[in-house]
């Protein structure tokens, strides 16, 4: 299928008239519409978060009871949901049972039902350092998932296509088992992205 802008500016429009912070809101939507992994009360880590437009969706879905960590690189500005917690910090630096996330997490709990890492590297314009880049975040999202995803918990991932996806799959096939690989419609057509969604083994 060919780039259409068209599509393009509609979802830019359709998330400024929802008030959502990002376009990139509607491919989690996607996923959620066809997959129905995060349920209300779900406790979510949201790795690469800003500008927060996914966090503002989770939020909605999980509820009062659920809760939702956002983490970035850069500054999130504030949700304000009570049922959300905002961290500057790089996700190379995180660590297991790392005090930054447990200090924050709601009482007694010390793990995650969904993970969601809508990561992307600074990206250069050459494919393969892009996509080499973003194998490097999957590969750091993937470890994380692996000290803080409950069992049978599931992470959704965006990856950037290219040599190296499926030595990457490959390398993750130990602890997780993939659900499925899905390019969302909202996702500009020029994009080499596209989601990996997996299940914590
Ligand atoms: C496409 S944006 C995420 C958009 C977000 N999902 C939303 O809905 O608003 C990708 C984000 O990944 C973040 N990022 C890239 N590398 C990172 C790292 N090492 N640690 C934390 N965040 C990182 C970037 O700062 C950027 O905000």
């Amino acid at each position: 299928m060919s780039y259409n802008p068209y599509l393009d500016n509609y979802y830019s429009k359709e998330a400024k008239r929802q008030g959502y912070r990002a376009r990139s809101v509607f491919k989690l939507k996607e996923i959620q519409d066809k997959l129905h992994i995060i349920k209300k009360g779900d406790i979510i880590l949201d790795l690469g978060s800003a500008p927060g437009s996914f966090i503002q969706y989770l939020s909605k879905i999980v509820g009062p009871k659920g809760f939702v960590l956002g983490i970035d690189i850069q500054k999130i500005d504030s949700i304000n949901q009570k049922n959300t917690h905002l961290l500057q910090k790089d996700i190379v630096d995180i660590v297991p049972s790392d005090p930054d996330i447990i200090k924050v997490l709601p009482e007694k709990i010390r793990s995650f039902d969904v993970i969601t890492a809508d990561l992307a590297p600074m990206t250069s314009g050459i494919k393969d350092l892009d996509h080499e880049r973003s194998i490097e975040l999957n590969r750091k999202a993937f470890e994380i998932a692996t000290w803080y995803l409950k069992p049978n918990g599931t992470i959704i991932s965006k990856l950037f296509e290219g040599s190296d996806t499926q030595a990457f799959e490959q390398e993750i096939a130990p602890n997780f088992s993939i659900l499925k690989r899905y390019k969302p419609k909202a996702t500009r057509k020029k994009s080499k992205e596209w989601y990996l969604v997996a299940k914590k083994k």
